[in-house]
């Protein structure tokens, strides 16, 4: 297995301040490693304190998320928006500071998405097996595919209590994609369209989209990859922040309360190694998409 945590002592997220400002470290997460700042704080103001609250969440979504040109607050129980959609920004403001800075090659190309607060303990959660995110996977979004372009991350443990954010780490994109790569389809053409016109996404789901989606759910309905597959346990500790492409990463979340998290879009051609992407852009067959799991297209069925 590669690398698969590098450790980084910065403790600023902009370039102002004097933690040591790690550079050069787009080869890290290219290579499918995860960066972590142990030091690296989301500091909290007087007010926001009261958010480190399970009660703050409406009871129904997974986490509360920023959605939309006006940052409409989801997932929140009503009296708090305000000061959730604060924090949450102020969160953004800072995770795109970092991302930018670390990665210079990025810079003009990165996509947010929507930023999100997890204030239930994943602990315990009730779910589904394709939600449940304590079942290995590799992030793929259902209702807003990516279009083929890579999902960059960027997490904060803000739990007051000093508790870790568990996960395990899977294997190499590669050795996961090839192990699943017979039992992928290649959807029919225009089944993107139909799925876009029917609302069932919100823009076209691409070949490679749908590809990347039977992966994440082929992984979490495997027991046998969950109980078995080469993986590692890793702690992320309270006032700690992390980043990886979850794209490429298999992870799954154990335990822990209280993160946010900030998510990017960034298309394959800005990455310094697009080689290095979970997709290939050469076409093997014209007349289907350019774009499947690279590692995974010998093994393909249509
Ligand atoms: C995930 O992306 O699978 C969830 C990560 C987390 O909540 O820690
Ligand atoms: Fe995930």
């Amino acid at each position: 297995m590669r690398d698969l945590v590098q450790f980084c002592d910065d403790t600023c997220w902009d370039t102002k301040g004097d933690g040591a400002l790690t550079h050069d470290v787009e080869s890290v997460v290219e290579h499918g490693g995860i960066l972590c700042f142990p030091h690296l704080r989301f500091e909290l103001t007087d007010d926001e304190v009261r958010l480190l609250d399970a009660g703050v969440a409406d009871g129904k979504a997974k986490n509360i998320s920023l959605r939309g040109a006006n940052d409409e607050v989801r997932g929140a129980a009503a009296a708090d928006a305000d000061a959730l959609r604060s924090m949450i920004r102020r969160y953004r403001t800072q995770a795109t500071a970092l991302a930018e800075r670390l990665f210079p090659h990025y810079r003009g190309h990165l996509e947010p998405g929507n930023p999100s607060y997890r204030p239930v303990a994943v602990e315990g959660r009730e779910t589904s097996w394709r939600k449940d995110d304590t079942r290995l996977h590799v992030d793929s979004f259902p209702a807003t595919p990516s279009g083929g372009k890579r999902i960059l991350r960027v997490f904060t443990n803000v739990n007051p209590d000093g508790r870790a954010r568990s996960w395990r780490i899977g294997d190499d994109f590669e050795a996961v994609a090839s192990r699943f790569a017979p039992q992928l389809r290649t959807p029919l053409p225009g089944s993107g369209r139909l799925l876009r016109l029917f609302r069932i996404t919100k823009t076209t789901r691409s070949a490679y989209d749908a590809l990347m989606l039977q992966l994440h759910d082929r992984m979490k309905a495997d027991e046998d990859f969950q109980a078995h597959a080469p993986q590692t346990a890793v702690d992320f500790p309270s006032g700690s922040t992390w980043m990886a492409f979850t794209d490429q990463v298999s992870h799954a979340a154990m335990a822990g309360q209280y993160q946010l998290e900030q998510t990017f879009l960034l298309p394959v051609a800005a990455m310094s190694e697009p080689q290095r992407s979970p997709l290939r852009p050469a076409p093997i067959n014209r007349s289907r998409s350019s774009y499947l799991p690279w590692r995974a297209r010998p093994y393909l069925r249509s």
